[in-house]
Parts: structure tokens; C-alpha cells; sequence
């Protein structure tokens, strides 16, 4: 069998969610190829020799530019901040490498679009981290919706709200700093749900935005581990200049409407990703702190008993779940990452097509992009514009 060996950039939040698919991948899933967790990446050697043992990696590199030159291995997994993707991407393809990439592609729009230039011409498989696309509750809606239940499509609400950052103290982490992660709250989080809105309902055509920058400088960080950080007392202060929230509504290619709305000051919600497609047949709703539920609701059901039911997503039948567990047990977060990674091994293995990939990233980037000239515009932008 075809083996893969895998380069992993990043050991952190990301580094291990991908870890823990790849260890998981082969022990759930008859993968086509074998893959081989062959080498680990970070700057610093002794964090990064330690997240070798703790990760499950056969070696490490603190140079990426030396991991993604090396011959023995076939695909370069990039988790490192969004400021990196691009040099990293662009030197593993230009490396014969298959690339994954995490969220967003990259620091722009120009960026996204060199990025996938350079893997098309480099003729290597490339996919974009965009996993809860893989939920099998979120699956199940793509089928509900491709089987014509919903009817003609006429709005689509998501929201992601988050409240990390709530205190004026909290310090300034990558997150919010343009140079390194290129937009706040919209690309970091509103990333997620105009893939999941283009993966559910189609091609934005317009949009219309609104940001802000609540808290505006933030205490220097001494040290950040997934989204807790701390910083000194007397620590410096530093510019936020991304943005902290931001709602924008759009308008679909199949003449849909949509609201959207991303923050990190919405108290007391978590890591609440929610969406909801509404047709003139019926409604799908998907709330990812109860990710293995969807709700469903139908026209055609019989006058009376009409309602939104609760499907439990979880059973042998539902995408991905044969894999599991018996029937009804649940599955978590870290389970999309591996449905990602099985999809990308699979497509490589059968030299087939990746999906979502770089041009599902810049289709992204582009939204994104629009929405930010809107709201510097106080105006409308075309997506065909840009
Ligand atoms: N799919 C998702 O739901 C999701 C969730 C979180 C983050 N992300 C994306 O994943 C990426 C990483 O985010 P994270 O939260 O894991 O960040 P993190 O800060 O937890 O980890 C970043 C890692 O990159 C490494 N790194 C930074 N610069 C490097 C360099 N020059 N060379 C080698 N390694 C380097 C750091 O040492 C660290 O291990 C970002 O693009 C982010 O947007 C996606």
C-alpha cells in the first residue's frame, strides 16, 4: 500500500488537533495509503522535541524551510500562525509536496490567490482546514438540501461568537494582530461560516458590513497556550487593529439573504458556531455545542404535527459515523479533523480531487475581503469586483 509521510508545521492548538487525527485516522478508517506521522515542526527545539514524544512524531526540524526541502517527505500539514502560510505552502508545493493548509489560507486576498496558483501549477493535491464542514450533523443538512427538501432557498443566518477577550486585559495575542493573523473576529471566526454558507447554499454575490475594534490596545503577551494568555503586570501596551466584531448581510448567487455576525465579546457564549438555512419547504438549524443534533424542519409534514424535529445525527447511517462507535454514540470536535484528513489522504492515495480546497480558501479570502471594503466603504461590494 502507498505509504505518506507527513511533515506537520506547528505543535500547538492546531498541531495537535491534527496530530490526534492522524494517530486516530488509520485505527477508524481503511485509508488507501498508509500515513506516516514522520516529522514535526516548531522553532523552538526543546518545545518542539517535546511535542515529537507527547504528539506521536518520529522526528523533528526547527527550520520549515528544511522540512518542506526534505525528501522523505510527501505532504506538508501547515498549523502555524496565518502570517506563515504562504511561504510555507508556496515552498512545499514548489517541493513536489501535497499541502494542507489551516484557516484562513492566508494574510489576503493577493495571497490566497498566489497560494493557489502555485499549487495548481505545482500540479500537488492542496486542501483548506475548514472542519466543520465535516461534522456529520452538517453533512446530513448538505443532503437535506441537495435532495431539494428545503425547497427554493431564501435565507441563511450563522453566527460565531466567542468571549475570550471580554476583558480590556486580556493580552495582545497573534489573534489580534493584523500582521500576523490579517483580520480578527470576521477571519477568524467568520472564515467557518462563509465556507459552511458557500458548502450549504452557494456563491455570495454581495455583502454589506459593519466592524469594530471595541478595546484598542491591549498589554504585550508573555505566554499563550489555545486562547489563554498571560501578560506581566507591568507589561507594555499595544495596538489591536484588527477588528473585535463584526456583522455583515449578503446576498446569494440564488438570490438567498444572509445574516452574519462574528465576535469575541459575546459574553458567556463559549465556542458557539450556529446556522440555519431556510427555504420556502422547510429549515435546517445546526448549533455546534450540540454538534451532533440537527434540526429539521418540513412543509410536508402533516398538517398538525408540523415542527422542527430533532434528528441525532449520530447513527450508522449519518456520513462518517459507521467509522465509529456503535449507533447513538456520540462523537466531539476532534472527530472533524479526522473526517478532513481521511478525505485529504483518500484523494491523494486515488489521485482524486480535494475538497475544500485552495480555491474553496480564496472564494473565502474574497468574502472576507469584501466585507472589509464595505464596511471601510460604508457601502455594498459586488464579490465580482474583487
Ligand atoms: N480549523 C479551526 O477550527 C481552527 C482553530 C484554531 C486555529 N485555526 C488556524 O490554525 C492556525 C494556527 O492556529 P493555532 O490556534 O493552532 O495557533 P497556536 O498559536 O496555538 O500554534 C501555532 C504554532 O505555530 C508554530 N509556529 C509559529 N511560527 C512558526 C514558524 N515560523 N515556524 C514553525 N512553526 C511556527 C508555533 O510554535 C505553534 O506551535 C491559524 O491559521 C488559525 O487560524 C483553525
Amino acid at each position: 500500500m502507498k505509504e505518506l509521510n507527513f511533515g506537520l508545521v506547528g505543535y500547538k492548538f492546531m498541531g495537535k488537533a491534527h496530530s490526534n487525527a492522524l494517530a486516530r485516522l488509520g485505527m477508524f478508517f481503511d485509508c488507501d495509503a498508509v500515513v506516516n506521522k514522520k516529522c514535526i515542526c516548531g522553532r523552538d527545539e526543546e518545545w518542539v522535541a517535546q511535542a515529537a514524544v507527547k504528539l506521536g512524531w518520529e522526528g523533528y526540524e526547527t527550520s520549515w524551510e528544511k522540512l518542506v526541502s526534505r525528501k522523505d517527505i510527501d505532504v506538508i500539514d501547515i498549523t502555524a500562525p496565518s502570517n506563515m502560510h504562504k511561504s510555507i505552502a508556496i515552498a512545499a508545493a514548489e517541493n513536489g509536496k501535497h499541502v494542507f493548509c489551516e484557516k484562513p489560507l492566508a494574510l489576503n486576498l493577493a495571497d490566497a490567490r498566489e497560494m493557489l496558483e502555485t499549487v495548481k501549477r505545482a500540479g500537488v493535491k492542496h486542501q483548506i482546514g475548514f472542519n466543520y464542514r465535516f461534522a456529520p450533523a452538517i453533512q446530513l443538512a448538505k443532503q437535506i438540501i441537495d435532495a431539494g427538501k428545503l425547497g427554493a432557498i431564501r435565507h441563511v443566518r450563522a453566527s460565531y461568537l466567542q468571549d475570550f477577550i471580554t476583558d480590556p486585559e486580556f493580552p495582545l495575542v497573534w489573534r489580534l494582530q493584523k500582521s500576523i493573523c490579517g483580520s480578527g473576529s470576521l477571519g477568524d471566526l467568520g472564515a467557518h461560516f462563509i465556507d459552511l454558507s458557500r458548502f450549504l447554499v452557494g456563491d455570495f454575490k454581495s455583502v454589506m458590513g459593519i466592524q469594530k475594534t471595541f478595546i484598542k490596545s491591549r498589554p504585550l503577551v508573555e505566554r499563550m497556550e489555545g486562547l489563554t494568555a498571560n501578560a506581566r503586570a507591568d507589561a507594555p501596551r499595544g495596538e489591536v487593529d484588527v477588528d473585535d466584531g463584526t456583522v455583515f448581510i449578503s446576498e446569494f448567487e440564488n438570490g438567498a439573504l444572509g445574516v452574519f455576525e462574528a465576535t469575541r465579546f459575546s459574553a458567556g457564549h463559549k465556542n458557539d458556531l450556529f446556522i440555519e438555512v431556510s427555504g420556502d419547504r422547510g429549515s435546517v438549524r445546526f448549533s455546534f455545542e450540540r454538534m451532533n443534533e440537527l434540526q429539521f424542519y418540513s412543509a410536508d409534514d402533516e398538517e398538525g404535527l408540523q415542527g422542527f424535529r430533532l434528528i441525532q445525527a449520530s447513527e450508522g447511517g449519518h456520513p462518517y459515523m459507521s467509522h465509529w462507535w456503535p449507533v447513538g454514540h456520540v462523537i466531539g470536535y476532534e472527530h472533524t479533523f479526522v473526517h478532513e484528513m481521511y478525505e485529504f489522504v483518500q484523494a491523494i492515495a486515488n489521485d482524486t480531487p480535494t475538497c475544500p480546497d485552495f480555491s474553496d480558501g480564496v472564494e473565502c479570502s474574497r468574502i472576507i475581503e469584501a466585507v472589509e471594503l464595505s464596511a471601510q466603504r460604508r457601502a455594498m461590494v459586488d464579490i465580482a469586483a474583487l
